[in-house]
Formats: C-alpha cells, structure tokens, sequence
C-alpha cells in the first residue's frame, strides 16, 4: 500500500470514529427543546474534515493513550471548532451563506437559534472533558485547560476579534502570523496537546517537540485556508469562494499573493516535520496529517 493510500484508510476509520462518537455525545432532537437540538446536530454531524480529532488521535500515538479520555478529547474539540465556525458565518463577522456544502446555521435556524448553538456546542464540550477517566485527575484538568485557554481571548475568539477589528486595513506579517496562531492555530495546538496529554507516560520534553510541530502545522493550515479561497471553486470548498476578498480581510495571500503564500506554507509544513524527527515512527500519522494540511483541496 502507498503512503498516500494508507494515510486516506486511517483518515476514513478515524472520520467515522469521529461521527459516532458525536452522534452518540449529541442531545437527540427528540429531547426538549427541538429546534436548538436539532441544530446542533445539523452543524456538527455529517460534515468537515475532521482534522482537529485526527490530530488527538494521532498525538495519542506517541504513548500508551487513556482511550475514554482520547475520545472524548475529539468529541470536545469538534464541537468547539464548530461552534466556531457557526459564529464565523454570522451576518455580524463573516456573513456566510454556504458551510460544509450546506447552508450555514443562522440560514437554516435563524441566527438567535444559530448564537444558542454556538454556547451550547461550547459548553458541552467541557461537560464531555470533565467526565471520568482512568488519567491521573491532574492531567484531565490539564486537557480542560488547554481547551479553555485555545478558546478564549487568548486563543481563538481572540483571533477571530483581530481579524474583524482588521477588515480593511493592511497587516504587517508579524501581525497576520500573531492573528492566524490564534483564530485557527491555537485550536490546532489544543487537539496536539490533548491527545498527548492523554498518555500519562509522554513527558514535558516530547509536549514541547509537538507544540513546535503544532504551532507550524497551525499557522501552514491558515495560510492554506487563504490560498484555497482565493485558488478553489464553491462546490469544491463547500464554503463560499472569494469570501476574503469579497469581505476585505487580511490575508497572506493579500500579504504575499498566492505562489508566495503557497511556498510559506510548504516550508512550515517542512519544519513542522522536522521537530518530529527525534519522536521516530510513532509520529508517523502527525507527519501524515501535516503533509495533508498543503495537498488537501478543500
Ligand atoms: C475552517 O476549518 C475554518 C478554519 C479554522 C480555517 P476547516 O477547514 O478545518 O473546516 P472543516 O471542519 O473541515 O469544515
Ligand atoms: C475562521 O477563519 C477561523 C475560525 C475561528 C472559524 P475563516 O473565516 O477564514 O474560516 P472560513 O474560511 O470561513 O472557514
Ligand atoms: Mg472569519
Ligand atoms: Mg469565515
Ligand atoms: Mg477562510
């Protein structure tokens, strides 16, 4: 089996572990009240790349992984990335129309339906973090605030709050790097760090290999996500083409245009390889995953 095909099989079980596992972690849209319920389910289920859990997953590699605490590590960051991106597509910041191939949640449920979803998506993923597992406590409570500081004005709402105060205007590369660490890195970083954390036996020096891998692979996939919008076509994408353009937004590919912008992220996506150089073949999926991010077409 090529690399290529092997990566695609372990991609495809671990999308579907993914689904089940939320479908099973998701209220029931029989359960009261309907219509939020059933939104949730309608932006979590069914959809997306699911990268972020195949990021614990594959980080989980590195050591002998607490499988419950695992799972339920890629439930929680699943739902977090996709509260994000309901509140991304509002008419308030984005004002996106298309998501997943399907119409975005304020289109489908109206958008005080589509700010519910978003809280609670977000706060069921800390409930689902916080249940029983067989990892020393100190080491949950470490995943539960790795998640909580990704999430935040440190983290991801903080970036999300840079890139809408700077629709416009011009951004130097030191401030664009800073903006996509955090509205897309720092969630990136988090799934890394959890499926590590994940394995008691994995130690502070192999953490900070990944979070250098993490850091690079985060960055690289947001100056892909600029490129590809610009590069790809709607139906392609399952999101809105030209939607950075359209809304002014800072971009590397505004920063650098589009060659150049491609070319940075290959080289990320190189050093991000290079720091799992001494963590041998148990790194295997991360390096796949990172080789991914550049070649993926949506
Ligand atoms: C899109 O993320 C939003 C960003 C953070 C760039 P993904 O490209 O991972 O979206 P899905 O989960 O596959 O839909
Ligand atoms: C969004 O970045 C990052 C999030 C935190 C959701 P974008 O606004 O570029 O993501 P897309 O292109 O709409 O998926
Ligand atoms: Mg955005
Ligand atoms: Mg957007
Ligand atoms: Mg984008």
């Amino acid at each position: 089996m090529t690399q290529a095909n092997d990566l695609k099989a372990w991609q495809t079980r671990a999308q579907a572990q993914t689904e089940l596992l939320l479908e099973r972690l998701m209220p029931s849209e029989n359960e009261m009240p309907h219509k939020l319920h059933q939104a949730m389910r309608y932006v979590t289920l069914g959809g997306g790349k699911r990268l972020r859990p195949l990021l614990v997953l594959a980080a989980s590699e590195l050591g002998e992984a607490e499988q419950t605490a695992v799972e339920q590590a890629m439930a929680a960051i699943e739902m977090v990335h996709v509260y994000s991106l309901v509140h991304d597509d509002m008419p308030a910041m984005d004002n996106d129309s298309l998501r997943r191939g399907k119409p975005t949640c304020h289109v489908q449920y109206g958008e005080a339906t589509a700010l519910l979803v978003g809280d609670a998506l977000q706060t069921q993923a800390f409930d689902i973090l916080s249940r029983p597992t067989a990892l020393p406590s100190e080491r949950q409570l470490k995943m539960l605030s790795v998640l909580a500081k990704a999430s935040g004005s440190s983290g991801m709402a903080g970036g999300q709050a840079i890139d809408l105060n700077n629709v416009g205007k011009a951004m130097s590369q030191t401030e664009l790097e800073r903006m996509h660490g955090l509205k897309t890195g720092a969630l990136i970083r988090a799934a890394v760090a959890m499926g590590a954390l994940a394995c008691p036996d994995v130690d502070d020096e192999v953490l900070a290999r990944l979070d250098d891998y993490a850091r690079k692979l985060g960055l690289a996939f947001q100056v892909i996500d600029d490129v590809l919008d610009c590069e790809a076509d709607t139906a392609t994408l399952g999101k809105t083409a030209g939607k950075d353009a359209d809304n002014d937004k800072p971009t590397y590919v505004k920063l650098m245009g589009l060659a150049e912008a491609r070319r940075y992220a290959e080289q990320l996506v190189e050093a991000a390889v290079e720091a799992l150089a001494p963590l041998g073949e148990k790194s295997l999926r991360l390096r796949q995953l990172a080789q991914f991010v550049t070649a993926r077409k949506n």
